[in-house]
């Protein structure tokens, strides 16, 4: 093992920075898929206007937050219109819009349409093959009047502006290696995007010593906070979102670059973090919570920065976990020990 300091290690870092950076840039989302994208948004959103006058339907997840890679999923809320009396146009039920604007979109759209009305949150999943007019497939979930979801993409999104760079690199790079190394499949055991967006900013935020990230959710406000802006359904939903002003009063002492950040990464969840004891808390004074035995008693605890006491990774299993694990040991192992390495082969063989 080398030593992880010096101007050598440095050297290596700065290249494992740069490589990574290449390495991203021919698989992010060009301008033609985004506005491709915001195209079929908008064709929704006119039908989803004739089952409900006055409706929207919003982007949210990594369409919204900055962390897209090419071809992602599009997830999109609707949120119901209201009428001039201030009461929403339509009184159907989830399950029921799920139906009915699934219907529509079949009779008006060369979509696939697979209305699921009684998931746990109802949903209709549509998608499209890429055709030579628009050379993109689009596979997109519709969920109905999920603000929670639009709100904790609001959070990620003011992140990513107050360190642009780091957080997103980061990210990005982590959504493809776990994407490529099966360790993003929540409906097999391992953890979503989602999760591994929250795993980065804890480490950002509460592992690095000084911290790359302030934590939003406890900066106090700069200005008067409407009743809504601060709780929704019972959740606490306020966080810092003057990004522009954050910008200006608030600046990170912390210089590491990408390469050396998920190098520590990599090692701070193999071997640091204690997964039997802890729970991950974004919003909490230290990032870190204890299981109770109680309300956490699943293998990976990541604490929903809104939603108290709903875990995020509650779909790891035993299994993942050890998977997941073992993963970052490898990882760890594999950016540790590079000395005499090309580091785009390296990247290539870590993902
Ligand atoms: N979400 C959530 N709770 C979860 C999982 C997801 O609220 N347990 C919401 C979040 O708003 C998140 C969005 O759903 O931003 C999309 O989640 P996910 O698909 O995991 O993340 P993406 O960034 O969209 O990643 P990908 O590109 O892999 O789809
Ligand atoms: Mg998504």
């Amino acid at each position: 093992n080398q030593a992880q300091s010096g101007p050598q290690w440095e050297r290596h870092t700065t290249e494992l920075t740069n490589c990574i950076v290449a390495f991203l840039s021919p698989i992010l989302p060009t301008e033609e898929e985004y506005r491709i994208k915001e195209a079929t948004r908008r064709q929704l959103e006119r039908l989803a206007n004739r089952v409900s006058p006055g409706s929207k339907l919003l982007a949210f997840g990594s369409m919204a937050n900055g962390f897209a890679l090419r071809n992602s999923d599009m997830d999109l809320c609707c949120l119901i219109g209201k009428g001039p009396d201030g009461q929403p146009t339509t009184h159907h039920t989830a399950s029921e819009l799920v139906e009915i604007l699934g219907q529509l979109i079949r009779e008006e759209t060369d979509f696939t349409v697979m209305p699921l009305p009684k998931a746990r949150i109802p949903i209709i999943k549509i998608n499209r093959s890429p055709t030579t007019d628009l050379p993109y497939e689009i596979a997109c979930d519709i969920g109905f009047e999920n603000r929670l979801a639009l709100e904790n993409t609001r959070l990620l999104l003011s992140y990513a502006m107050v360190d642009p760079t780091r957080l997103r690199t980061l990210v990005l790079f982590l959504k493809v290696w776990t994407k490529r190394r099966k360790l993003n499949s929540p409906y097999m055991g391992t953890l979503s995007s989602y999760g591994y967006t929250l795993l980065v900013l804890y480490f950002l935020t509460h592992v690095k010593k000084p911290a790359v990230l302030p934590n939003l959710q406890r900066l106090p406000p700069t200005r008067p906070m409407k009743p809504d802006e601060m709780e929704l359904n019972g959740n606490n939903i306020y966080f810092y979102d003057d990004v522009a002003t954050l910008r200006k009063e608030w600046s990170s002492q912390n210089t590491d670059n990408v390469g050396e950040l998920l190098v520590d990464f990599f090692r701070y969840f193999s071997k640091e973090f204690s997964y039997a004891r802890d729970v991950i808390s974004l919003k909490s004074e230290n990032g870190l919570i204890p299981k109770d035995g109680k309300t956490w008693n699943a293998e990976l605890c990541i604490e929903d920065p809104f939603q108290a006491g709903y875990n995020v990774s509650r779909t790891v299993t035993k299994d993942g976990l050890y998977t997941i694990r073992g993963e970052f040991m490898r990882a760890s192992r594999y950016l540790t020990n590079m000395r005499g390495q090309k580091i785009s082969v390296l990247i290539a063989e870590l993902c």
